[in-house]
């Protein structure tokens, strides 16, 4: 795992957006695996600036790490909508090569298979974005998440609910499950890239990098990936003791 510190947000963007626009300069039909949440917004701001400099993403495909369960894709609070917002409606991509979990899918079983098979048959993901959550979940997986998991209808922690309950009128809103990828999909993409920011991440941080590797601590799965990076920020990197 390598370990990457930058002196701010601004900085961590800029980090994870150079290492998406290398792979997309080297393979311009690239898959990569995105997230959402606040910690990748000013990475999909970089994105917008280089494409206007020319960054071409027509052939370009992308997964969605996770999507809320019952949330149609046009609500304003689905990570469908987040994407088109931040990043799908300000660049070149095309909308066939865009994946997300349909939340509204009518057998969730079904859903989670098409997902894995989809992602599969575009040949796996060269680069996973993702963010980690302030009790260490990727994705939706929280803790206690086998590491053999695959995507799947998953029931949020109390703790995810609180703590996303910022992007909807009322707490009671935000759903009580969603899809996602699992560890092992997680796990299986060829290059990870791990953002957090913030001294609320520190913890979390710590914990994956220098814990103990445990169903426990969802993050600390990335230990075993071959080709893994965190870029912090100093306040994320806080609790590292290197
Ligand atoms: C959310 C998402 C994760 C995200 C994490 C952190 O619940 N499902 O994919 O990485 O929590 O979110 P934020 O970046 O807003 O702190």
């Amino acid at each position: 795992m390598q370990i990457k510190i930058a002196k701010d947000y601004a900085e961590m963007s800029r980090l994870a957006a150079d290492m998406i626009s290398r792979l997309i300069e080297d393979r311009p039909d690239a898959v990569l695996g995105l997230a959402t949440g606040s910690t990748p917004v000013g990475l999909y701001e970089e994105l917008v600036k280089r494409h206007k400099a020319g960054l071409d993403f027509s052939r370009v495909t992308t997964f969605n790490l996770d999507e809320y369960y019952g949330l149609h894709g046009e609500h304003p609070a689905s990570y469908n909508y987040y994407m088109w917002e931040h990043l799908f409606g300000k660049i070149n991509i095309s909308q066939e090569k865009v994946n997300l979990p349909n939340g509204a899918a009518p057998d969730p079983e079904e859903e989670c298979r098409r997902y894995e098979d989809k992602i599969a048959a575009a040949g796996g993901i060269d680069l996973q974005i993702l963010g980690i959550g302030s009790n260490a979940h990727i994705g939706f997986n929280e803790p206690g998440t086998p590491f053999g998991s695959v995507t799947s209808l998953v029931k949020l922690a109390p703790a995810t609910i609180q703590a996303n309950a910022r992007f909807f009128e009322r707490e009671e809103d935000v759903p009580r499950k969603a899809f996602s990828m699992g560890i092992k999909s997680i796990m299986r993409c060829r290059s990870i890239v791990l953002l957090a920011n913030g001294e609320g991440k520190a913890d979390a941080v710590a914990a994956a990098v220098q814990g103990p590797v445990t169903e426990e601590v969802p993050a600390s799965v990335l230990q075993l990936h071959p080709n893994c990076t965190f870029i912090l920020d100093e306040a994320a990197a806080k609790k590292l003791s290197c």
